[in-house]
């Protein structure tokens, strides 16, 4: 038997389009149209696709969408201005400021900046906190989208044994969170874990972020597992190729011949992130409205 993949491209596209449903019926009864502000610092090639992307799905579920790019050299005051302006803005109901920022920018000051109502990434440490303590909060959209995959392949998570190997604020952390809410009996595991492989075996779900290519072989995994993996890397191009093939912190060919289910990289997780920002940016402004 080999794993079902989990379509993560298929479930973004029809999220998108329930958004997009919502948008219309909330601007055609209430003339309310969800604003997104996006904030790019820099020209980080990677962040700059992101950002084209985020731009481009936003106006296409009918968002009133502004990208804001500034030059590498902005100092961390005209960045504080700047998110002081889009707190203001009636019109602009999420703000999200692309990470990484350049150095000498303190990220942690800029996110402690952003009004919490209006923080669609969820991660002012005022949604961090709501999130931990069970509260309604924005939560940050690649979790939130391995959550929904997983969901929507498990059904109810009660009682799983769930291990996310990763820490990140962006990820591992609001995962295990997001997790533990949902009755599962989470464990985290990190680069100073002991024993991996043996820990990993009995896990019935397995969320991977750690950021290195084919970091968890399918020999790790409990036969039937459900594995998220969240890795986006470009491997060094092969002879032949202009740039090298996208591959994720999961071997997929080993784990593909154990797991229950797995998602693919591309087209698994990716999709889903922005998709719950566009998601995120609704609730936002419906809450907003009141
Ligand atoms: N950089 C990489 N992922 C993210 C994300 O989800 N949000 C923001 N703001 N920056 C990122």
């Amino acid at each position: 038997m080999t794993a079902q993949l989990i379509d993560g491209k298929a479930f973004a596209a029809g999220l998108r389009a329930r958004v997009a449903q919502r948008t219309a019926a909330l601007r055609d009864a209430h003339g309310v149209v969800p604003g997104l502000a996006v904030v790019l610092v820099g020209e980080d090639p990677a962040s700059q696709v992101y950002v084209g992307s985020k731009e481009r799905e936003a106006r296409a579920a009918g968002f009133h969408s502004v990208v804001h790019r500034l030059p590498a050299g902005t100092s961390e005051e005209a960045l504080l201005d700047l998110v002081a302006t889009l707190n203001a803005d009636p019109l602009i109901h999420g703000i999200l400021v692309q990470l990484p920022l350049p150095a000498g920018i303190d990220e942690n000051r800029v996110l402690l900046a952003i009004d919490p109502d209006k923080d669609v990434d969820g991660f002012h440490p005022v949604n961090v906190g709501r999130l931990a303590l069970g509260q309604p909060a924005p939560v940050p959209c690649t979790p939130r989208g391995c959550l929904m995959l997983l969901k929507e392949t498990l059904g109810d998570l009660t009682g799983r044994e769930a291990l996310v190997i990763g820490r990140s604020a962006i990820v591992g952390k609001p995962m295990a969170l997001l997790l533990l809410a949902a009755n599962a009996t989470v464990t985290i595991a990190h680069s100073r874990t002991r024993d991996l492989a043996e820990v990993c075996r009995r896990a019935d779900i397995v969320v991977v972020a750690v950021g290195r290519p084919g970091f968890v072989p399918g020999a790790w995994l409990k036969p039937g597992a459900v594995v998220i993996d969240v890795g986006i890397n470009r491997l060094p191009p092969a002879p032949g190729e202009a740039k090298g093939r996208l591959v994720g912190d999961v071997d997929f060919d080993s784990a593909f011949q154990v797991a229950g289910a797995l998602t693919p990289v591309p087209g698994g997780v990716g999709p889903m992130t922005i998709a719950c920002l566009l998601d995120n940016t609704l609730e936002a402004c419906l809450a907003a409205k009141g």
